[in-house]
């Protein structure tokens, strides 16, 4: 019956949601209306290591309608440390005198007006004992760690790599650096408490209902059922809202001290230190091949940024060593630690550095060889995890490549670097290779079914502008078959069954299967009932074979029974059940584990019997003046298999958007650093560049047609990050195709071509 889930798979749909959000009717967080709230303001370190020594609030505490000051000294002892995106240690906040990092949140102002307590926190009197930061690589007093494995992160290693890397012929052996980037999402980082008693209701923009309200709970030391998180629609994540920070304890201790409801809208440069980011990263890729093109050994170590307490990193070596079959393969990856926020989960968080890394290696490596860059993809291509040998549930990169390459007319690339040119612009074309784990979690919904054919299915998921409303509600109508339009969607509250966090791009998959169990499972009770039904059509008839179809329960021999007389044999009102689903190769207890916000995931790298990745290949014009060095990228060209595309509407805009953060990434996008004062320098809007429309003037992305039975019984794969990985490495090879210049540091920028 996953089939009948499955029947309107494919077909473009409009969001659901989609006149609640161009009419302003959709709520998000802070538009929740809540009565009388206080209004809160952050007050943030003015340095980046070192302790509070003390502070001044009398001017503070003069503005007319100021109503409170949090500080470590009046609430510090009421909270516990939080923990980081990896759940371990990460820098605290209120808690101590201790300043970790710039722009760390020191005090909570709350006033009658946001205006009154903006003003108050400006006159809030900060005195500090300074210490010399530690900005990024190569600060006096950064201190690099090798990265700490488990059985879950362990670093791809096979054969002996340096030995074959020293006897090979054809070896490239480079270095490469990705930038600090920051997410700039459109919706700022909010957080709204109210108290009812000893119950707490948090509206706050998050990936992650469950793990909020569990992460909350812990920090003060509440029933994890006495908090309630409200995150009905989300504007716009990328894993910035995929962790629990510390903010927002401190508004709800601030609205419990009130006994009043308490609203924070921080500002667009708060967000910059009160928030993840991706951190900076460094790359050694050695890359050996025969003369013939095939791999022999791949050696890639990493350096990755983070804060002074917590380890937390990305990794992609975990994904770079499983590209391409190599017989030879070391990685390992370092932590450095400096007096920073912590950075956290942003669109691929692994992939997108690494395979910058990797692409732009593989892209030398063809040249060495005077090898097209796309067969030399091709030689190397592989059904079989070059690590653990594992198949991969399925791989379409080279239909990715050729569909790609055909659209984008590949085959008039002059492979002579510096050799196309139109006028007074060089012309550069480049190519790169796409893909994302495909991962899967437990989830848990209720769905109730009405005689009138009506069903409305409830889990708190995440609307993160994915449009997850819409592909819950196109499953539940081929599951139960009605129309898209019959189906009502409720998510984004934690009093509804849970699901994992909107993260990893598991979230179509794993909301998927438990929607279509849930279709299933009503099924079943309708069909029972019906063959036993002695007065019924169906009686005595196999209930496996009656289905759901066109708002009737059907048989094989075309009876049919309006849905009146099948549900209203079972309910009064409406049929409902709850249903958990558990993916296969994870533990029986991974459902429970979602109540409490555990979140065991089956990740596409971990799983026993195949190794699971969506697949793509970037393709990238560049066109450079030859005299300014200006860089134009008038057309982008992206191919995907992604296995079962729920919605093609929305799986375009998906695809789409990561592309072009892609190039973004590549040309656009860094965060710069202070390097004496460890702070963010351009943490706005007008000096953070991203890209906007006339940045990239064509753009094509190609759906590649793919059928995985194995990856799960649906067939999908994700595609919320998979568009942008990759792009950023086809940009700097269009780059060197153009000009002969091998730029390994992003972004690449006008100065760097000169
Ligand atoms: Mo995504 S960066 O896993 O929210």
């Amino acid at each position: 019956m996953a089939d009948d889930a499955g029947r309107l798979y494919g077909k473009p749909e409009v969001r659901i949601d989609g006149a609640a959000k161009v009419t302003g009717q959709a709520r998000y967080a802070s538009d929740e209306p809540v009565a009388n709230p206080a209004y809160a303001y952050l007050v943030t370190s003015a340095i980046s290591r070192g302790h509070i020594t003390g502070m001044d609030l009398a001017a503070a505490e003069a503005v007319p309608g100021l109503l409170d000051i949090l500080t470590h000294e009046t609430v510090g002892k009421e909270a516990k440390p939080p923990v980081g995106p990896d759940q371990k240690p990460t820098t605290t906040t209120l808690e101590t005198t201790q300043v970790w990092h710039d722009g760390q949140i020191i005090a909570v102002v709350v006033a009658d007006s946001f205006e009154a307590a903006r003003e108050a926190a400006h006159r809030v009197v900060v005195h500090y004992a300074p210490e010399t930061p530690s900005a990024t690589f190569d600060s006096p007093g950064a201190e690099a760690e090798v990265r700490k494995t488990d059985e879950q992160h362990k670093d791809p290693a096979k054969g002996d790599a340096p030995a074959a890397f020293a006897a090979a012929p054809v070896k490239i052996d480079a270095r490469y650096e990705t930038p600090t980037q920051h997410h700039n999402p459109l919706e700022l980082f909010t957080t709204t408490c109210v108290w009812d008693g000893p119950k707490l209701t948090i509206y706050e923009p998050t990936q992650t209902m469950y793990g909020l309200k569990a992460a909350v709970a812990k920090q003060l030391g509440m029933e994890p059922a006495d908090v309630r998180t409200i995150s009905r629609y989300v504007g716009g994540a990328f894993g910035s809202k995929g962790a629990a920070t510390s903010r927002t304890v401190w508004i709800a201790i601030a609205a419990r001290r009130l006994k009043r409801a308490v609203k924070l809208v921080p500002t667009r440069d708060q967000a910059f230190t009160i928030a993840t980011y991706r951190a900076e990263t460094r790359h050694h890729l050695q890359l050996a091949a025969n003369r013939d093109g095939k791999l022999q050994a791949l050696i890639h170590e990493g350096w990755e940024v983070t804060s002074r307490p917590s380890s937390y990193n990305v990794s992609g070596t975990e994904t770079t060593a499983r590209m391409y079959a190599c017989p030879n393969i070391a990685t390992k990856v370092n932590v450095v630690h400096a007096d920073r926020n912590t950075p956290g989960f942003m669109r691929a968080p692994p992939d997108t550095p690494y395979m910058f890394a990797l692409e732009s290696g593989m892209d030398e490596l063809a040249h060495e060889l005077g090898m097209d860059p796309i067969e030399l993809r091709r030689i190397n291509d592989t059904q079989t995890d070059p690590v653990d040998g594992k198949p991969f549930s399925s791989r379409s990169l080279m239909k990715c490549f050729d569909a790609a390459a055909a659209k984008f007319g590949w085959a008039k690339r002059d492979p002579k670097p510096g050799a196309m040119r139109d006028g007074d612009w060089l012309v550069g074309y480049g190519c790169a290779t796409s893909c994302y784990p495909s991962n899967i979690g437990p989830a848990a919904a209720r769905l109730s079914l009405t005689p009138r054919g009506k069903a409305v299915i409830q889990l708190a998921g995440h609307e993160i502008g994915t449009g997850a409303y819409t592909t819950v509600a196109i499953t539940v109508a081929g599951g139960l078959g009605l129309k898209v339009t019959d189906i009502q969607v409720f998510m984004g509250d934690s009093n509804l069954p849970p699901v994992p966090v909107a993260g990893g791009s598991n979230n179509a998959a794993s909301t998927a299967h438990v929607a279509a169990k849930a279709c299933e499972e009503i099924r079943q009770k309708l069909a029972l009932a019906a063959v036993q039904n002695n007065a019924g059509i169906f009686a005595g008839a196999d209930p496996s074979k009656l289905r759901l179809t066109d708002g009737a329960l059907a048989g094989p021999d075309g009876r049919r029974e309006p849905l009146e007389t099948a549900v209203g044999r079972v309910a009064g009102g409406a049929l409902e059940v709850h249903v958990e689903n558990v993916p296969e190769g994870l533990p029986p207890d991974a459902a429970a584990g979602l109540y409490q916000g555990k979140m065991a995931m089956s990740r596409g790298t971990g799983r026993k019997d195949v190794t699971a990745y969506a697949f793509g290949a970037q393709f990238v014009e560049v066109r450079i003046h030859a005299l300014t060095r200006e860089i134009r990228t008038p057309r982008i060209v992206s191919a995907f298999a992604s296995g079962t595309i729920v919605n093609p509407l929305t799986a375009y805009s998906q695809y789409m958007g990561g592309a072009i953060w892609g190039v973004s990434s590549a040309l656009h996008e860094a965060t710069e650093i202070d390097l004496r004062e460890a702070r963010y320098v351009n943490d706005n809007l007008a000096d953070y560049l991203v890209p906007v429309n006339a940045d990239i003037d064509h753009l094509d992305v190609i759906f590649v047609p793919e059928e995985d039975s194995r990856v799960n019984p649906l067939g999908i794969k994700g595609i919320g990050e998979i568009g942008i990985v990759g792009m950023n490495a086809a940009v700097a090879n269009a780059v060197f195709h153009a000009t002969g210049k091998r730029i390994r540091k992003l972004p690449i920028r006008i100065e760097h071509l000169l």
